[in-house]
């Protein structure tokens, strides 16, 4: 049962299990961090070919195309889409067709492996060399892919929708729980990346809503548009809404002091490897075996150490681990 559905008994929400929970938390002893940091293992949850945050989203936006009628998902990103293949191989497991935009991007053995994993998927995929390009097709994508008189169920890249970011919702009160059972201390600060918003969107109402006082500081690693507090709180915000409309009471309003972003560990461009990311990657396979991706969780990590070092950060910390590969069948 949904912690959040428990919270709200009566609101107007379907969801579907994708993963186990709690993901596991646990305190990471070495990496020498200058301040008292522990983990919470997304890449644990998910039951399917892919784990991770973007399963999460899935939890809620799976039952909400079938709450609409819809037999079809269509959403975008670019090649290596984590987000996409998971929208796949789960959505498919539901009785969902899946239709990708994907623009192209850099290719290495990473975006190769999930091109392979994505054609392994049943998704329909459309590439695109920009996304001018994928924006001018996008209309007569949908209209292509409509069954009957019904349009796909459209999603923004990441699955960051308010549908989507109750996935991170229900992972506060989750959080929340593993605090009260003294799984772990209470975060001041949860640092998780930001690609889309909606994890971070989701996690800062999720925690006013739960009555904790952790911030959410959102690592921001992707430029291709704008991601700040003020638009990850306006998701927040938007998601805040959907929860009103659906019949809960009492959600509490999210604006952008409630929240930190920081832009700082980008590097060149969405995409492009860090020095600092690809040593926090390397240290903790080798010493904590979490297995990390360059893009978001390394940069993620590399901002907990160089955050902590410039004493802009107090303990505990809680990172979240959101990447979830599987092993490539
Ligand atoms: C592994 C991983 N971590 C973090 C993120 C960021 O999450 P969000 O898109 O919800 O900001 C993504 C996707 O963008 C991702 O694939």
């Amino acid at each position: 049962m949904s912690r959040l559905l428990a919270a709200y008994p009566g609101a107007d929400l379907p969801s579907v299990r994708l993963g186990a929970t709690p993901t596991p938390v646990r305190r990471l002893d070495h990496l020498d961090l200058p301040v008292e940091t522990w983990v919470k293992d997304e890449s644990a949850f998910g039951d399917g070919g892919w784990g991770g945050n973007k399963v999460r989203k899935l939890e809620w936006i799976i039952p909400e195309a079938h709450r609409r009628e819809r037999r079809t998902l269509f959403t975008v990103g670019v090649i290596g889409t984590h987000w996409g293949l998971a929208a796949a191989l789960y959505g498919r497991e539901h009785g969902l067709r899946v239709v990708l935009g994907l623009v192209d991007q850099p290719v290495d053995d990473h975006v190769r492996d999930q091109t392979r994993r994505l054609d392994a998927s049943g998704a329909v995929v459309h590439r695109f060399r920009s996304v001018g390009r994928l924006k001018a097709a996008a209309p007569l994508l949908l209209a292509r892919y409509a069954d009957g008189f019904r349009l796909p169920y459209y999603l923004p890249a990441g699955g960051s929708s308010p549908v989507g970011s109750l996935g991170y919702v229900e992972t506060a009160f989750e959080i929340a729980e593993q605090v009260r059972a003294g799984d772990l201390p209470e975060p001041t600060t949860i640092v998780t990346a930001v690609g889309s918003g909606g994890t971070a969107a989701g996690l800062t109402l999720g925690l006013r809503m739960a009555g904790m006082s952790t911030r959410v500081l959102g690592v921001v690693v992707n430029d291709a548009f704008r991601l700040d507090a003020v638009t990850v709180a306006d998701l927040a915000e938007r998601t805040a809404a959907l929860l009103r409309e659906r019949g809960l009471r009492g959600v509490p309003s999210v604006r952008p002091g409630d929240l930190d972003a920081d832009h700082d560990w980008l590097g060149a461009t969405y995409g492009a490897t860090t020095p600092e990311g690809l040593d926090a990657q390397r240290l903790a396979a080798d010493r904590e075996g979490l297995e990390l991706e360059p893009v978001y969780t390394a940069k993620a990590l590399a901002a907990v150490r160089g955050l902590a070092e410039r004493g802009r950060l107090c303990g505990p910390v809680l990172y979240l681990q959101t990447h979830g590969p599987r092993p490539l069948a």
